[in-house]
């Protein structure tokens, strides 16, 4: 008696619930986000001229495709986090750590070039690593929020440069990090196994810090898992020994990237279930960009493992000739320039890749179809899809 009392009952609530679903309630439905800012954190994946703004800067041809000069970005043009936020009508993201011409109003860019979830233990200018990692970047981000607050106080010009108040709860909040932890590894005096054995910590650092982000009021994070960091030049001009597999990447260093995405969609899926009200997608970034190196001529791509702008090899790769800078060979002096078509290249620099396919990548998961829970980009701070 008392279970068809509870069946009934539970019958009611649904049928209540399915009419909040159709009708009104915000929460299911599946209207645009309009998301009226971006906070950015991450690496020179998504560095809108964070390092460049701090250390010595990119010269051309860096930003020769469209901005026609450099502006700190690590491409020829523009990177997967221009993409989103021009698909929302939103302005370029100034960087946070630039203090020349930075407008906030609809978001800003914590990301630097070499950027590692932990603590680097090789810094710039001595050393490989920007100072500034995700744990920083947070701090960074506090300090945004509580300096703000003092700024829309005073009142005056600098206030129109700054965004308003709900913001920070409406935005979305976007994350591209965790390469360089891995390429720190690669490049120590590790195995590859031990490279792996870091990745759960490294994992819990990222936790920790998305969990920080949201204590201070964000609900809408799109995640971008990493990349095969074993199709890159960096990786396969460095480690020429390492077996590939059958598209030509170094097979062992994409098993890390592998497990360092399997490792963060489950700690994902368990922060979701611990935080009803934050809408947390992951992006699996990985398969787009490894359909690049699989199969480059169905997007108009040649020579996908060769850099487009670099010197040198198998690979157009040296570490010591970098995309942009005169080197000396033999006595005479050599400008390490661009490639002649970079739009049909799927890598710009041997680490980072081309406008081109930033904007195929772009294209894919918008949509949806590379993200757990499959919800498109547009409509990202809604939980459902429905
Ligand atoms: C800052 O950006 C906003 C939004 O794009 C724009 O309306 C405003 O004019 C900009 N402010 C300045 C001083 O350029
Ligand atoms: C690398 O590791 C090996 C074994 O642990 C050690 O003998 C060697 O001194 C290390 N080399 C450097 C450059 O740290
Ligand atoms: C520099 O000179 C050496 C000896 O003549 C030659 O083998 C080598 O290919 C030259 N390097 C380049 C990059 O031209």
């Amino acid at each position: 008696m008392a279970r068809i009392e509870f069946l009934r009952h539970m019958t009611l609530v649904s049928l209540i619930v399915l009419i909040l679903c159709t009708t009104a309630s915000p929460i299911f439905a599946s209207k645009n986000c309009d998301f009226p800012a971006i906070f950015n954190f991450g690496a020179s994946n998504s560095d809108t001229g964070g390092l460049d703004a701090a250390f010595a800067a990119l010269s051309l041809p860096y930003g020769e495709t469209y901005f026609h000069r450099s502006t700190g970005r690590f491409s020829d043009g523009r990177i997967i986090i221009d993409f989103i936020a021009q698909s929302f009508g939103l302005p370029y993201l100034s960087p946070y750590l630039n203090s020349l011409g930075s407008n906030f109003t609809h978001g800003a860019n914590f990301a630097t070039g070499g950027s590692t979830i932990r603590i680097p233990n090789s810094i710039i200018p001595n050393g490989m690593f920007s100072p500034f990692s995700l744990g920083i970047q947070y701090i960074q981000f506090k300090e945004f929020i509580s300096k703000i607050k003092f700024i829309r106080d005073q009142g005056g010009v600098f206030a129109t440069l700054i965004p308003k108040e709900d913001y920070f709860f409406k935005a979305l909040y976007t994350f591209d990090v965790g390469q360089n932890d891995l390429t720190a590894g690669f490049f120590g005096n590790v195995t590859i196994q031990q490279v792996k054995a870091t990745v759960p910590d490294i994992i819990n650092n990222f936790i920790e810090n998305i969990k920080s982000i949201y204590n201070l009021g964000a609900r809408s994070f799109w995640i971008h898992n990493t990349g095969p960091i074993g199709c890159l030049p960096v990786i396969l001009a460095n480690f020429p020994s390492a077996a590939k597999d059958s598209y030509g990447c170094a097979k062992q260093y994409n098993e890390v990237s592998q497990y360092f995405n399997l490792k963060l969609k489950e700690a994902l899926a368990q922060l979701r279930g611990n935080h009803p009200l934050a809408t947390i997608t992951y992006v699996d970034i990985y398969s787009p960009k490894y359909s690049l190196f699989q199969n480059p001529k169905k997007y108009g791509f040649e020579l996908p493992h060769v850099a487009c702008c670099g010197f040198g090899g198998k690979y157009n790769y040296n570490i010591q000739a970098r995309c942009g800078e005169t080197i000396n060979i033999n006595g005479s002096k050599k400008f390490v320039g661009s490639c002649k078509k970079p739009s049909t290249r799927v890598i710009w620099d041997g680490t980072h890749y081309t406008e081109a396919a930033n904007k195929i990548v772009f294209d894919q998961i918008s949509t949806g179809a590379f993200t757990d829970p499959p919800i498109p980009l547009n409509i990202a701070c809604h939980r459902k899809f429905t």
